[in-house]
């Protein structure tokens, strides 16, 4: 019977059956303005096998796709590369209606199941670098604990060469493409580092580690197919050394100034802080106000900058809210080598900018000038001390970036 949905075949033997979220605006914490997908594969071996489920809502759009290839219960082996929710939120359903006869799994994949499910049936664990055999193909599972989950873990299938790469590599883009190739290489590249500065930041080094242990294997890898977004098949290691290189978080001179205003005093200050960046030496300066950007893109903004600048009006003896939102979630993200400064304006009571400046020193962010803090509106002189904060945070991050290179 004709499904509404189709698989759509990215080898002879190896079909996507996944469900795109063209409506998801906002992913815990992180805004997803161009939607996602939830990639699932089936591979038509003898051991028929589905690689990952997709998010519960989604269940029906991921059956129909495998049902246009074959009778779903004809599935033996279902692999649980990740359990985070959108990748197995309907993997008791999907067990309950195809029983596999097994659901392979890290040892952390297996413990985080059962405690998300607390009993799913046929869930076997797998050693890192295990191999089974599906008929003619092999699938071999790489673990890569902490990317971004204990329990998170690759598989390479031999025979196709394909990589399953779980989050890694991904984004959230949704799209009628399946492949990257067909796909503007602008948006790849901002959805790719949007994903990675809000998802993988805080594990750089193991991702250092991670790229260069895939490199190490010298598997031979003709695709990559991810859990989110388009799959690699030309080119494919365009993502894992843009992913090499942001592990690296060299200073660079770009510079990234965020703000929020009440009465536009603390906007006037941005603006010319900005203008003291450049005449300080910034490649770029991004100005972020945050009632125009969401948190997530300053994360991404930042991702290659070499410099944080914040202002903030004081609001009630305290941060602005938006502001205290957005140093919240960075903090998190943990993002190092930056240099920066605080500034902001208030009526009777300043208290932000000294709030400012802890939350600098909680990041691990080096102040380099002095903060700015000023009355009501400010005048010539006052902004006159922006400009000079801002050409003092370009001077020292320029500096950092020189010293990089030599
Ligand atoms: Fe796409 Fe970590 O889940």
């Amino acid at each position: 019977m004709a499904q509404p949905f189709d698989a759509v075949p990215i080898t002879d033997r190896v079909h996507w059956v996944g469900a795109i979220d063209w409506i998801i605006t906002e992913f815990h914490g992180y805004a997803t303005s161009r939607g996602t997908t939830y990639n699932a594969y089936l591979v038509m071996d003898e051991k028929v096998t589905l690689v990952d489920t997709v998010k519960a809502p989604f269940r029906d759009e991921m059956m129909s796709r495998i049902r246009s290839v074959v009778d779903p219960s004809d599935i033996e082996i279902i692999i649980s590369n990740h359990s985070e929710m959108d990748h197995s939120g309907c993997l008791p359903e999907v067990v309950e209606a195809v029983r596999p006869a097994k659901v392979l799994a890290s040892k952390n994949g297996k413990k985080a199941l059962e405690a998300h499910f607390h009993g799913v049936a046929g869930v076997e664990a797998v050693e890192d670098g295990q191999t089974v055999s599906l008929g003619d193909t092999d699938a071999t599972f790489v673990e890569t604990r902490m990317l971004h989950w204990p329990d998170s873990m690759m598989t390479y299938l031999s025979g196709e060469e394909i990589l399953f790469s779980q989050d890694g590599f991904g984004m959230h883009l949704a799209s009628t493409e399946r492949f990257a190739d067909q796909l503007p290489r602008d948006i790849l590249y901002a959805e790719l580092a949007k994903y990675y500065a809000n998802i993988l930041l805080p594990f750089s080094k193991l991702v250092t580690k991670a790229v260069a242990g895939l490199r190490e294997m010298a598997l031979p890898i003709k695709m990559i197919a991810p859990d989110h977004g388009p799959i690699y098949r030309e080119n494919v290691s365009w993502a894992v050394d843009l992913w090499g290189r942001w592990a690296d978080l060299k200073p660079t001179r770009k510079a990234v100034v965020v703000f929020d205003t009440m009465w536009q005093s603390t906007e006037a200050m941005a603006g010319v802080v900005a203008e003291g960046l450049l005449e300080g030496g910034a490649d770029s300066v991004k100005v972020m106000p945050l009632s125009a950007w969401h948190r997530s893109d300053v994360a991404m903004e930042l991702l290659e900058a070499g410099a944080l600048v914040v202002g903030s009006p004081t609001l009630n003896n305290t941060l602005f809210p938006t502001v205290a939102d957005c140093l919240t979630y960075l903090k998190g993200l943990d993002r190092k080598n930056l240099v920066g400064a605080a500034f902001g304006s208030y009526g009777w009571n300043g208290k932000a900018v000294g709030e400012l400046e802890g939350w600098l020193e909680t990041m691990g962010v080096e102040r380099v000038a002095d903060s700015v803090s000023l009355t009501y509106v400010p005048d010539t002189d006052g902004l006159a001390t922006c400009r000079h904060l801002g050409r003092q945070v370009a001077e020292a991050m320029v500096e950092r970036a020189e010293a990089d290179r030599t």
